[in-house]
């Protein structure tokens, strides 16, 4: 090849390599992350679901399913915030395992800007995977409204805030997933709809609404997904005590039904979707080993009792909230049971340990939350 001829393919294919690397700059910005002093792969988590997982949503909700009163937060560093236990909730406890600060609610107006780069809580007590569960206490934010505040709110503050695309940053935090049990407590059994579905067939909407959420979360980004397996429900104080909502083996055989196909729902997202992974907390099996072992090995003297004085419908309360300012149990750190449905901090942490840094799939399945966020995606 004469010399001029070879210098010209040189400089045409050098022109091309400099567009076609340009263009590709252009759709790829990198995300302008705070450095973090910490190892940390993840950046952040952002969490949907109900009162288990909500840090304050619904102090400003029109709803009565709050937590915004003592003896709620007695034994939280911040006191009385919104959370749904005497302390720490579950989220707040795998935040202190993947090293991350507290993070905010979305309702609070101060969660915005620089302050919602380590994640946005969406929770709102009461709610559920169907629009109208929590529709009995007022206002709860259903899991499609807060993913829907999750996209039009959230990510549009976090683009603006890196300077890139979710589909960029969102692989670099969990999303952390809660929900479900409203919709068998708070709906199917207290409106007795049953008189008119069969668990069978309900449990499988709930199924499907859900895999249409994830993939929704998945599509805007989300690669690293938590999600929390149906506490049994049965086991709970507001149904081990006179109710108007069910039984224990009916409650129990809902969460099982619900958890089995949650997990087939889950080992099929990740056949399907590449790059979608997961861990599926099974607190069902942490709380029920929690109760059937022995106190002296648990530390938990009281497996079934709330905590807080409850007032039972028939006394004019709903069986599951603290009454305000009543009285509670001397030693928190022994009972399950904070109130008639959510755990003490002591159970929540076996909960978030167990999730981070359990080997047993029985706990944690296929992988722990340790091995999750440092997956290279
Ligand atoms: C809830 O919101 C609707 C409007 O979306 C409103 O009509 C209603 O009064 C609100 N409050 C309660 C307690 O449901
Ligand atoms: C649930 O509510 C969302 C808005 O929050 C709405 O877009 C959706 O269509 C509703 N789903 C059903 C099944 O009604
Ligand atoms: C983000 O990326 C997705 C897929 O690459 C694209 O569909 C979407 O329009 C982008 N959004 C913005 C705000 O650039
Ligand atoms: C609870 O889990 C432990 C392992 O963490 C196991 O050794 C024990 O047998 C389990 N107990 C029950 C009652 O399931
Ligand atoms: C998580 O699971 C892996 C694999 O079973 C195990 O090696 C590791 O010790 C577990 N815990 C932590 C904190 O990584």
């Amino acid at each position: 090849m004469p010399k001029k001829v070879s210098k010209l393919v040189c400089l045409y294919l050098s022109l091309i390599f400099a567009s076609v690397s340009s263009a590709f700059a252009g759709t790829t910005v990198d995300c302008h992350f705070i450095q973090d002093v910490s190892d940390n792969t993840i950046r952040g988590m952002f969490v949907f679901g109900s009162s288990l997982v909500d840090n304050g949503n619904n102090n400003y909700l029109e709803t009565t399913s709050k937590a915004n009163y003592l003896p709620y937060g007695i034994d939280f560093p911040y006191g009385t915030s919104g959370r749904f236990t005497n302390s720490k909730n579950v989220i707040d406890l795998l935040c202190d395992q993947v090293k991350l600060p507290l993070i905010p609610p979305f309702q609070d107006p101060s969660a915005k800007g620089s302050k919602i780069l380590h994640g946005v809580n969406h929770a709102s007590g009461s709610s559920g995977i169907l629009n109208d569960t929590g529709s009995v206490a007022g206002n709860a934010t259903s899991l499609s409204q807060q993913i829907m505040d999750f996209e039009v709110v959230t990510l549009a503050e976090l683009e603006a805030q890196l300077g890139c695309n979710s589909s960029q940053s969102l692989p670099s935090y969990l999303i952390v997933v809660g929900v479900g049990g409203n919709d068998y407590m708070l709906n199917y059994f207290l409106r007795k709809l049953y008189l008119l579905i069969s668990i069978e067939t309900f449990t499988a909407n709930l199924i499907a609404s859900l895999d249409q959420k994830l993939q929704k979360l998945y599509s805007l980004g989300g690669r690293k997904f938590v999600v929390t397996s149906l506490m049994p429900l049965g086991n709970s104080p507001v149904i081990t005590r006179p109710n108007i909502i069910g039984t224990p083996s009916g409650l129990n055989y809902a969460a099982e039904l619900y958890n089995a196909r949650l997990k087939t729902l889950l080992d099929s997202l990740k056949a399907h979707l590449s790059d979608f992974n997961f861990v599926l907390v099974n607190q069902y099996n942490i709380i029920s080993n929690l109760t059937q072992s022995p106190p002296s090995r648990t530390g938990f003297k009281d497996t079934h009792n709330p905590c807080c004085a409850v007032s039972l419908v028939s006394q004019g309360g709903n069986g599951i909230s603290c009454d305000r300012g009543g009285k509670t149990c001397v030693d928190r750190t022994t009972y399950m049971y904070f109130d008639g449905l959510h755990p003490t901090e002591a159970v929540n942490v076996e909960i978030a340990t167990k999730a981070y840094a359990s080997t047993l799939q029985g706990d944690a399945y296929p992988i722990n939350v340790s091995q999750l966020v440092r997956l290279q995606i």
